[in-house]
């Protein structure tokens, strides 16, 4: 799982991975790759370079659309970059992430909400953040046939509450709860839940207590799965980053430097030479 996208079928030819292949990756002891995608372009990279999860997540409302944090993000907007990733990975589990507001009212709303993710934009899934009364709607999608995705430890939506982007389950009565909503959330139908911001020690408990894949993005080396955030591990954000964000590329100094060249050669009539020219 952590090296295709496209997992040999029956006949040999590859196709598109499905929720049994995430259930089996955690059953064989392989680690899962999830990564966040938010257009075309990325999830074609993501889908040529046999990435098996794409999130479309509402970190988006930061990195692409300039928010302070997840909170104003709408469905439309998700529904617009989930399609646009949809369209450029088709061999990858794409899930949908459920904005602020579009589920919390309860599984009706909730139902609604995932049904024009999988229907109008073609996710294969939603998540949807948090533990107690949210276990309701998990148990609500799933039986209607939405594979649900939960997400547990600090969930960005609740920032208010929250009071910050604070490591969580901290406090043993917090560790304690923490696995006991990944139970909760597993035995209402979740296919796999993401544990953020959380001790290792405690990414290690929730992991042995359930039977489904956990994906971890700060939650130490024993979840089954680890996701970043594209923008993140491209090194394309700026400012403090979270101590789990490991920068794989400088994509960010490469591509101001890419654009202060093209400057000094329109300023310098360097560019556009002969080799750029039509005769
Ligand atoms: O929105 C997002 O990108 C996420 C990941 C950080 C897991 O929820």
């Amino acid at each position: 799982m952590s090296t295709t996208a496209t997992p040999a079928g029956a006949s040999g030819h590859p196709r598109p991975v499905t929720v049994h292949d995430i259930q089996r990756a955690k059953e064989q002891g392989e680690k899962l790759v999830m990564l966040t995608a938010y257009d075309y372009l990325s999830a074609q990279i993501l889908d040529e370079a046999g990435i098996p999860l794409i999130l479309v997540g509402d970190s988006l409302g930061m990195v692409v659309l300039g928010y302070d944090s997840t909170v104003p993000v709408t469905v439309d907007e998700m529904l617009h970059h989930t399609r646009a990733v949809v369209r450029g990975a088709p061999n990858t589990f794409v899930v949908g992430d459920m904005p602020f507001g579009s589920y919390q009212e309860g599984p009706q709303q909730a139902l609604a909400t995932a049904t024009r993710f999988l229907k109008e934009a073609g996710a294969n899934a939603v998540k949807l953040e948090g533990g107690g009364r949210m276990i309701e709607v998990v148990a609500y999608l799933t039986a209607a046939g939405v594979p649900v995705m939960g997400h547990l430890g600090l969930t960005p939506q609740s920032v208010n509450t929250l009071g910050g982007y604070r490591v969580q389950g901290q406090s043993e009565a917090a560790a304690d709860k923490l696995v006991a909503d990944a139970v909760a959330i597993e035995e209402a139908g979740a296919f796999s839940i993401v544990l953020e911001a959380i001790p290792s020690e405690v990414g290690r408990r929730v992991t042995e207590a359930v039977g489904i894949p956990t994906i971890g993005i700060g939650a130490g080396p024993a979840t089954d799965g680890q996701v970043l955030v594209w923008h993140d591990m491209l090194g394309l954000t700026t400012g403090r980053l979270p101590r789990f964000v490991k920068p794989y590329a400088d994509l960010r100094g490469e591509i101001a430097s890419a654009v202060k060249t093209f400057q000094h050669e329109v300023a310098d009539g360097e560019y556009p030479s002969g080799e750029h020219t039509y005769g």
